[in-house]
Order: C-alpha cells, then sequence, then structure tokens
C-alpha cells in the first residue's frame, strides 16, 4: 500500500528558469529543483562527496554537475556518472500542477 500523499509545493513552474537550479528548503531539507529538457527534477542539493551544494552547480544533458569536485549526479536516479563521488544523491518525485511544482520528500512516488 502506498503511503498518503506527501507532496509540498516547492517552487511556481514560471520561477524555474531552463538548466538553471533553484534551491528550496521544504522541511528543513534542501532542494534543488531543476527544469531541463521539459522536464522538472527534485534532487537533494548537498553532494554526497562533500557538503556542497548542488544547485550552484551547472546542468547538461540531465546531469547537475557538483562544481567542487566535478562529479555528475543523474537528475533522474541521484546516481554520480564519475569519481570522486561514489555514493548517489536522493531523488524525490515531482508533481506539476497548474504553475506550482509539488515535491515529495518520502521517496515513494
Ligand atoms: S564535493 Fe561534490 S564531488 Fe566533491
Amino acid at each position: 500500500m502506498t503511503a498518503p500523499s506527501t507532496f509540498v509545493r516547492a517552487c511556481g513552474l514560471s520561477e524555474l528558469d531552463e538548466d538553471t537550479p533553484k534551491r528550496v528548503e521544504l522541511d528543513g531539507t534542501p532542494v534543488s529543483v531543476v527544469r531541463t529538457e521539459g522536464e522538472v527534477f527534485a534532487i537533494h542539493d548537498i553532494c554526497s562527496h562533500a557538503n556542497v551544494s548542488l544547485s550552484e552547480g551547472e546542468v547538461e544533458d540531465c546531469q547537475i554537475e557538483c562544481w567542487l569536485h566535478g562529479s555528475s549526479f543523474d537528475l533522474r536516479t541521484g546516481k554520480p556518472s564519475g569519481l570522486p563521488a561514489t555514493r548517489p544523491v536522493p531523488v524525490y518525485p515531482v508533481k506539476i500542477e497548474g504553475d506550482d511544482v509539488l515535491v515529495s520528500l518520502s521517496q515513494e512516488s
């Protein structure tokens, strides 16, 4: 059985510029919301390698790059594409309702 919906509003869709991550805090959790390739993704905003904000990195090919050491994380899975990061970063389900971008921190979509 799935848990009750836990989607909360992260930001407005019109606030998001293509390939420009937006950092939001949801229940004290930093989340980077990214609009790219016609979709919106939500990924935990802290690199799995060190305490660095991923939203300050660049977005390309559905990946967000950590600006400090250059690991890129897949926005769909959170998996790093290369060293030095070896652990994935949590990604969160996203729903769009009108102009609202909704994110669920419980990872069950
Ligand atoms: S802090 Fe992100 S790759 Fe090192």
